[in-house]
């Protein structure tokens, strides 16, 4: 099957794929994600496959409005509503528990609970309205890979696999959306991204993280967090700007083969660089470092002699803590 790239003018052929149990990617603010019909679980099942992907590692279940929400989750806290109608549509998925069977065992992995984020894009909102049903979404990339932000990086991993892509160009942020457990008492961030800590907590008070690095036996409370991410070919290796920089102008000179280096443009222009080493530009800043590192990793794994691939460390602090985490689960813990 070759796999067809829908303009955002073709949004009715993609929802009828989606309808017929066909999986379709479609555009978020975020990173691209892999749909299908969250009530077809044979359609949910290809997605695993497709993919790669554990099937003990749930599905975000992507809506166009609440009241889809209200129809599968057994209790939405009044905190949760705060929260939808400031960062709906948006960057912030909330877990919630089900009502008893509503979703498919290939949907929640078994949980009792389930992943629902309303992404703020409008041609996926049309897409699901069209479809009339909600989309499971996990980032369509193979399951380990960096997460894709163009139509192209998806093309690259899955021709061949789905039987569509909705294209509509780069996305905006480049690093997933935050998710948060509302099923507990105290609301706890599972996994850090666009939406801040410390802007949940302006909209609901105090909460809680539990994004931590666990071991393949641990079980995590989002089951994701386990498994090995974000991985390019080379080895990804992380230094901090503010430290390294004389030592990293040192070892960079004295090397033959050649490197990838990513970095911002000010602190590439206080490096001397020979020229074995090729940059990628993360920007001027740290949200122009969000929206590139996926697509960095991917461009140097397109570039099969370099083995080792640098990368900056931008402070663990708002969307640092996203950009950070993705960071050093590529990194698999290497610092400079
Ligand atoms: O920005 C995003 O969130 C993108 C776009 C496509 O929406 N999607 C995405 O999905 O990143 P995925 O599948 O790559 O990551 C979803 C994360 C995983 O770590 C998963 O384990 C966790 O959410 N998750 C899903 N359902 C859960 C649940 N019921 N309880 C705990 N964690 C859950
Ligand atoms: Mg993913």
């Amino acid at each position: 099957m070759e796999t067809k790239i829908f303009t955002t003018n073709e949004i009715k052929q993609a929802a009828k794929l989606i309808q017929a149990g066909e999986l379709v990617a479609f555009p978020t603010e975020t990173v691209y994600g892999l749909g299908a019909d969250a009530t077809n679980e044979s359609a949910v099942k290809q997605v695993y496959l497709a993919k790669g992907r554990p099937s003990d590692n749930p599905l975000i279940v992507h809506v166009a409005d609440v009241a889809t929400v209200e129809k599968y989750a057994q209790t939405i806290p009044a905190a949760a509503y705060k929260l939808m109608k400031q960062f709906w549509p948006g960057s912030l998925t909330m877990i919630f528990t089900l009502k008893p069977g509503v979703l498919s065992k290939s949907v929640t992995g078994g949980l009792a609970t389930a992943a629902f984020r309303f992404p703020d894009n409008d041609a996926t909102r049309k897409l699901i309205e069209l479809a009339g049903r909600p989309i499971v979404g996990p980032s369509a990339n193979t399951s380990g890979k960096p997460s894709p932000t163009t139509a192209q990086h998806v093309y690259h991993d899955l021709n061949g696999k789905i039987a569509g892509i909705l294209d509509d160009g780069e996305t905006k942020v480049g690093v997933e959306s935050t998710v948060i457990d509302m099923s507990t008492a105290m609301p706890v961030i599972l996994r850090p991204g666009a939406v801040t800590k410390s802007q949940i907590e302006a909209v609901i008070g105090s909460i809680e993280n539990n994004h931590h690095h666990v071991g393949e036996k641990e079980t995590p409370k989002a089951p994701g967090m386990k498994y090995t991410h974000y991985s390019p070919k080379a080895q990804v290796t992380i230094f901090d700007p503010t430290t390294d920089l004389t030592r990293l102008n040192e070892w960079l000179n004295q090397q033959t083969q050649a490197i990838g280096l990513m970095l911002s443009n000010d602190v590439k222009a206080k490096l001397t660089l020979n020229k074995n080493i090729e940059t990628y530009s993360l920007g001027n800043n740290l949200q122009d470092a969000s929206h590139a590192l996926f697509a960095g990793l991917r461009y140097f794994d397109e570039h099969s002699e370099i083995n080792t691939i640098l990368v900056q460390a931008f402070e663990n602090q708002g969307l640092g803590t996203a950009y950070m985490n993705r960071l050093e689960k590529s990194a698999g813990g290497s610092h400079f």
